[in-house]
């Protein structure tokens, strides 16, 4: 077995010449590190960045983003995807409110929406410094790897066994810079694809690098099957005004807007979506075969444009062309705003 002492003070050493200067890092307000962890859960530092400062401008404090709508807070989310956090954020908020406090120990905060033990554990030791070590995926991979582990992360076995070890190794004087540590070398060093083993200051006694083994390393049990989905997209617009519905719930993207669209088992032909709209006016393809990945669906977008002398009957508000960008809207959607102003 390796020294568990051994891998947190080097990985502590790691950090501290090589951790990143992020704008979350300067403060031990638990508001800011709340809304960055959760930015940064299923996104990168480097795309997250400027959404953090982003809302942190708008919404300085918990009263401020309690006070806001759920709508200007998911058209300040626009582009990150995931949008139940933005959703959850607010709602949190107003619990937050309700409670006149920031929650303060590990326990309350994770009874927080949309808080998680990810997040839990992240808030509790970076705003409170409490000892309680992050599991994210960053935390899987260089653990699985340092210590030559092939039980799946995603299995329940998995999952125990790696919180245990992740709170075993956590240096319990310094649980801010511990976590942080290991985010960082997981996200700069040991990374998913090719890491530069030879530069890395753990090889050494590195159990996977050690067995040839880096590449193996997580285990999964379950590969993510994708599903395949055709949307038909056609932006209606008429004497200025364009038609735009509310996603609802029980699927991607709940909360935000898009023009008329239509789900089907495969692409559309021109005159399938000429019937369905149901009367006469120009119908333009703009683009097709639009692809957009999301974790578990590969999504096939047709965009059209469609221009009828009057107003169509299809579900959804009538708005004014020029006031479309207060709704949000997600990535994909703003795609076909871009082809239809080409
Ligand atoms: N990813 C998510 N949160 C992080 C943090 N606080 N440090 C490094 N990487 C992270």
């Amino acid at each position: 077995m390796m020294n568990h002492t051994d891998f947190s003070l080097r990985l502590l050493e790691w950090y501290g010449n090589n951790g990143r200067q992020l704008p979350w890092r300067q403060t031990t307000d638990p508001y800011r590190i709340w809304i960055s962890e959760v930015i940064l859960q299923q996104t990168r530092v480097a795309q997250g960045y400027d959404y953090f400062l982003r809302f942190i401008q708008r919404f300085p404090d918990v009263m401020s983003l309690a006070a806001a709508s759920e709508d200007e807070v998911l058209r300040l989310w626009q582009g990150l995807g995931y949008y139940s956090r933005a959703r959850n954020l607010h709602a949190a908020a107003l619990q937050i409110r309700q409670l006149g406090h920031f929650p303060d120990t590990y326990e309350d905060i994770r009874r927080l929406k949309g808080v998680g033990d990810y997040t839990a554990a992240a808030i509790a030791s970076l705003a409170f410094g409490l000892p309680h070590a992050v599991v994210d995926g960053n935390v899987f991979r260089v653990l699985a790897r340092y210590f030559g582990i092939d039980t799946p992360i995603d299995s329940s076995a998995g999952r125990r066994l790696f919180a245990a070890l992740a709170q075993e190794m956590l240096v319990s004087e310094r649980p801010a810079d511990y976590n942080q540590a290991i985010m960082d070398f997981g996200a700069l060093q040991c990374v998913p694809k090719s890491p530069q083993c030879e530069a890395c200051p753990l090889s050494e006694t590195c159990q996977a690098f050690a067995e040839g083994r880096v590449g193996q390393l997580p285990v999964k049990q379950h590969v993510a099957r994708v599903r395949e989905r055709f949307f038909t997209y056609v932006y209606v617009r008429c004497k200025g005004e364009i038609l735009l519905q509310r996603r609802p719930a029980g699927d991607i993207w709940q909360g935000l807007h898009q023009p008329a669209m239509l789900e089907s088992e495969c692409p559309l032909s021109a005159s399938e979506v000429r019937e369905w709209l149901g009367c006469k006016g120009r119908l333009t393809l703009l683009r097709s075969d639009v692809r957009h990945q999301l974790t578990h669906q590969l999504l096939h977008a047709d965009f059209y444009l469609f221009e009828p002398p009057m107003r169509p009957s299809l579900p959804g508000q009538w708005i004014k062309e020029s006031e479309r960008d207060h709704y949000a809207v997600p990535r994909l959607v703003e795609q076909l705003y871009e082809s239809v102003s080409e």
